[in-house]
């Protein structure tokens, strides 16, 4: 990396895109005088460090940002927003990069990509338990640094090369948010570059719109350079479970399907975390339970029975313990440099309880349709609401992530190994949602836009993704960043 890249670099680049149509390439070397003028880091195109920050997780969507800023400082940031607005190239910042859309690079090519993740400092204030956390910090460092400066925590999700900046923008749903609630509602301030590149400060009292906002849809409202998050204390004991399924028949699916439907509605202690995991090879019941190995066996008892479950491992130990069993085999403290990739198509549905129609309509897509594709696909159904859910205790109004009632949030994912993705795994991805849709009234389901599908158009993102928030979001939207600086082709558009 150097501070000031190459006006011949830049011109390089430009001359290896398409020329057809006025593009954003054609400013490359303004927004590269600019970006210099300020000393704002950028990486050199072609670089090490650029082909490392360009890369997304999902391979699938490779866009080529028109430049790459590094900030180590709020300053950087303010200084590389106010070259976006000047030259007129949309900016986004870019925190873990594991959005499935590549919505950190801006979801396609030409943007300025603002990445955060050398600013990934975390400092626990032990006295109050409030961390002040850089937007750049992947949520990895965030878990190890909590637990090593005041054995603290907030719920999030469990891959620890995520950044927070992504996921708690715009909800950030983990093994421990059906007890603790979602990572944006552990967030108490938030400080923001907006696009007319001022800084300001967000809370309940203070930009109480804009706060609302990002913690839901923050991507399209400004660049967050530091997130105060509230945290509790870690419990003392924990256990952490796979309790695999052997549903042979559609028959066996269905009575097992509404045998956790049931349990949900009724019987799901608040300190017990789970999802359905149905993969191509096997499904299992797994999660986190907030207590010890009799308290799990106590509680999941009901549903083992109905479901012929076989709890197969319930491991009772730390709270590091199971941030590395979630954490997929890699060092939980992620900062940079990251290099982990995979090549994918994904969508997601919100619902509440499944009648019989609706059941019968997933689970005959799973065996007549979803069994036949030999990729490496699977479907995750997390028990995201119910009366003992922190997610749904929650006020639906207190911030703008749309979908706290819903009962499911369910992620589909299908992925190949090696080569590109097939063209027919779009249709297979999108007939597993809409079959399950199929009779649903359309105010009745929701989609996560941290588990997005890239391939729906601009209006039916917004819908999916905030629902009726969308449009107090567009307002706020059109009050922060009228000319919609950070846009991405999911994000929330200004209101007219
Ligand atoms: C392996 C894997 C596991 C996952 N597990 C979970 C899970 O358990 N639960 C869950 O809820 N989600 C999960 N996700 C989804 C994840 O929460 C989202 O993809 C999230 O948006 C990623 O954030 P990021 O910062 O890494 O991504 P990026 O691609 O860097 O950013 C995503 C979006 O957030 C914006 N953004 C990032 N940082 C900032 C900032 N500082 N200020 C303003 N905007 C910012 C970007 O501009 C972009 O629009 C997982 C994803 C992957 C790849
Ligand atoms: C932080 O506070 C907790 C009590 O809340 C205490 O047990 C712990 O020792 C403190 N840690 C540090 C590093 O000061
Ligand atoms: C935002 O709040 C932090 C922490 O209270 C403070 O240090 C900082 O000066 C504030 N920044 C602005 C722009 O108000
Ligand atoms: C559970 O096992 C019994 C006995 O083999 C079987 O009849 C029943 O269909 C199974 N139920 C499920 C949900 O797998
Ligand atoms: C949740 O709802 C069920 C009925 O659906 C009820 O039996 C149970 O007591 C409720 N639990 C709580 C904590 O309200
Ligand atoms: C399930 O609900 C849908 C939508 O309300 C309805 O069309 C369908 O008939 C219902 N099925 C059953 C079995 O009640
Ligand atoms: C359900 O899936 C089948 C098989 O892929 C597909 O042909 C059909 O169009 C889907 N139905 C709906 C309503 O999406
Ligand atoms: C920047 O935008 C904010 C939000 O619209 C506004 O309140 C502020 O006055 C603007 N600052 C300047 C210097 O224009």
């Amino acid at each position: 990396m150097r501070s000031h890249p190459s006006l011949f670099a830049l011109v390089g680049l430009a001359s290896i895109l398409p020329a057809a149509i006025a593009s954003p390439f054609d400013k490359a070397e303004a927004l590269a005088e600019c970006l210099s003028k300020s000393s704002v880091p950028a990486d050199d195109i072609g670089s090490p460090d650029w082909k490392l920050d360009a890369a997304p997780f999902n391979l699938r969507l490779n866009f080529t940002p028109v430049g790459i800023v590094v900030p180590t400082t709020p300053q950087h940031v303010r200084d590389a927003v106010a070259c976006a607005a000047k030259i007129g190239v949309k900016a986004n910042a870019k925190c873990g990069g594991h959005s499935y859309g590549s919505f950190g690079l801006g979801g396609e090519d030409g943007h300025l990509t603002i990445e955060m993740d050398r600013m990934n400092k975390v400092v626990l204030d032990n006295a109050t338990g409030i961390a002040t956390v850089e937007g750049g910090a992947r949520l990895g460092h965030v878990a190890a640094e909590l637990y090593d400066q005041g054995k603290r925590a907030f719920s999030h999700g469990t891959c620890p090369g995520v950044g927070v900046g992504g996921h708690a923008l715009h909800g950030g749903y983990g093994v421990s948010s059906h007890t603790k609630g979602l990572a944006l509602d552990w967030m108490v301030g938030a400080t923001v570059v907006l696009a007319n590149s001022t800084m300001v400060n967000c809370s309940e009292t203070e930009n109480a719109d804009l706060f609302w906002a990002i913690r839901g849809a923050g991507g399209s409202m400004g660049i967050v350079t530091e997130f105060r998050f509230k945290t509790f204390l870690v419990p003392e004991t924990v256990t952490f479970f796979v309790a695999p399924v052997q549903w042979r028949t559609e028959a066996q699916a269905l009575t097992g399907l509404q045998a956790v439907q049931d349990f949900v509605l009724d019987d799901m202690p608040a300190e017990l975390n789970m999802r359905l995991f149905i993969a191509s090879r096997f499904t299992n019941l797994e999660g986190l339970f907030y207590g010890d190995k009799a308290g799990l066996q106590a509680a999941l008892a009901p549903l083992i029975k109905k479901t012929n479950a076989t709890l197969a491992l319930a491991t009772q130990g730390g709270w590091l313990d199971q941030v590395k069993h979630f954490g997929n085999g890699v060092n939980v403290d992620q900062t940079h440099p990251y290099n982990y990739h995979e090549t994918f198509y994904s969508s997601s549905l919100y619902t509440n309880s499944l009648n019989e129609t609706q059941m019968k309509a997933f689970v005959g897509y799973w065996f007549k349709v979803a069994k036949t594709n030999k990729r490496d696909w699977y479907v995750q159904i997390d028990l995201h609401g119910g009366n003992t859910s922190a997610i749904a205790k929650a006020d639906a109004e207190s911030t703008s992530y749309a979908h706290r009632d819903y009962l499911f949030m369910y992620l589909f994912y299908d992925r190949v190994d090696k080569g590109a993705y097939p063209t027919e795994g779009f249709a297979a991805v999108q007939n597993f949602v809409s079959n399950v849709t199929d009779t649903m009234p359309k105010s009745s389901w929701g989609q996560y836009i941290n588990y997005p599908d890239p391939r729906m158009d601009q209006q039916t993102a917004q819908t999916n993704y905030w629902g009726q928030h969308l449009p107090r979001l567009q307002s706020i939207k059109k009050a922060v960043d009228p000319d919609d600086v950070f846009h991405y082709p999911q994000g929330v558009l200004p209101a007219a």
